[in-house]
C-alpha cells in the first residue's frame, strides 16, 4: 500500500480539514482514518483527497457527515471524569447494597474504554467480585480493537494513578490493559436499532451513541433500555444527551445524565418490543 500519509494530496487534505473543522487528523491512527475516509469519499463520489477537501469546503452537509464519521468511534477511559466520579460515589453504592454482583451493559462501547473503566471502578470498590459486564457495539472492527485493549496515552490519561500502575503495562508508545480486567468484560457485536436486548441489568451505560439518531429512534432505544433494567436500575447517558421526556419514558432523574427505572410507570408501548 502506498504511504499516502506523506503524500502532498493527503497533507493538503489534512490542513484543509483542520482549517474547516478544527479536527486534527494527525491525532488519529492513520489506518483508522484511511478506512473511514475511503468509505466516506466513495459516498461523496471521489477517490481524490484534494477534490474531497474542496467538496468539504463548499458543502455543509458533507462537512457534517465527515465530522460525524471521523469522530464516531472516539472514546477514552473515564470520559467525562466527573460523571464517572458520580457513578462511583453516588450511583454504584446503593446498587451494590441491593446486589453484591451487578449486571452491567455498556451499549456502543467502541474501543472498550467505557466497559473497562466500569470494570476498573468495580475492581477498586469490590475487589475480586466477578460482576457481569457486557460491552456491545455495531462495529466489529472496533470490537477487535477493544479485545486487543491496547491504548494510546491520551486514551488512558484520566485513569487514577493507583489503577493505572496496577492494571496497565507500557509497550512502546501504547498501554496494554491487564488480562485480569479484560476478562471481566464480555464484548459482543450488537445493533441497538435492530437486535434483541438482554434483560435484568442493574446499570446500562449508553453514552455518545444516540447523539445523531432521530428522536423517534432515541425514544425507542430508551424505552427498550427501560424494559431491560431491573426495577431501580440506572441508565447513564452522555454529557450532551439529557433525556427531556425521561418521566414519560418511566425514568426518574437521579442526577444529570443518570436515570433510574421507576417500575410500572411511563407509557410508550414501544418498550415492549424485543
Ligand atoms: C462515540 S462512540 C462512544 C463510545 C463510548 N460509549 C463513549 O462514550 O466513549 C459511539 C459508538 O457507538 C457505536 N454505534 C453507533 N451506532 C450503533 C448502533 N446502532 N448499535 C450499536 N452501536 C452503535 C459506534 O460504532 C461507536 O463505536
Amino acid at each position: 500500500m502506498p504511504n499516502y500519509v506523506d503524500s502532498p494530496e493527503y497533507r493538503y487534505f489534512v490542513n484543509k480539514a483542520k482549517a474547516l473543522t478544527n479536527i486534527d487528523l494527525e491525532n488519529y491512527k492513520p489506518w483508522q482514518i484511511q478506512r473511514r475516509l475511503t468509505f466516506i469519499m466513495e459516498q461523496a463520489g471521489t477517490a481524490d483527497y484534494m477534490e474531497y477537501a474542496d467538496i468539504l469546503a463548499s458543502d455543509e452537509a458533507k462537512l457534517t457527515q465527515f465530522v460525524n464519521w471521523v469522530t464516531i468511534n472516539v472514546s477514552e477511559f473515564y470520559r467525562d471524569t466527573n460523571k464517572f466520579r458520580e457513578l462511583r460515589e453516588i450511583i454504584l453504592p446503593p446498587l451494590l447494597e441491593r446486589n453484591r454482583r451487578l449486571k452491567i451493559w455498556s451499549a456502543g462501547c467502541s474501543n472498550g474504554a467505557e466497559p473497562y473503566t466500569t470494570a476498573l471502578i468495580l475492581e477498586d470498590m469490590t475487589p475480586g467480585v466477578n460482576h457481569e459486564i457486557i460491552g456491545t457495539d455495531l462495529d466489529s472492527r472496533i470490537l477487535k480493537t477493544a479485545r486487543e485493549a491496547r491504548y494510546l496515552e491520551r486514551d488512558v490519561k484520566n485513569v487514577p494513578k493507583h489503577l493505572f500502575q496496577r492494571f496497565f503495562t507500557q509497550d512502546g508508545e501504547t498501554y496494554v490493559l491487564s488480562d485480569e480486567i479484560k476478562k471481566r468484560v464480555n464484548l459482543k457485536k450488537h445493533d441497538l436499532l435492530k437486535d434483541i436486548y438482554d434483560s435484568d441489568f442493574d446499570l446500562i451505560l449508553c453514552r455518545n451513541v444516540v447523539i445523531y439518531f432521530t428522536n423517534e429512534a432515541k425514544d425507542n432505544i430508551y424505552s427498550r433500555f427501560w424494559a431491560s433494567l431491573k426495577d431501580g436500575g440506572v441508565l447513564f447517558v452522555g454529557g450532551a444527551e439529557s433525556i427531556l421526556n425521561a418521566k414519560e419514558l418511566g425514568f426518574k432523574v437521579l442526577a444529570p445524565f443518570f436515570y433510574a427505572k421507576v417500575p410500572d410507570t411511563g407509557g410508550l408501548d414501544v418498550r415492549k418490543a424485543s
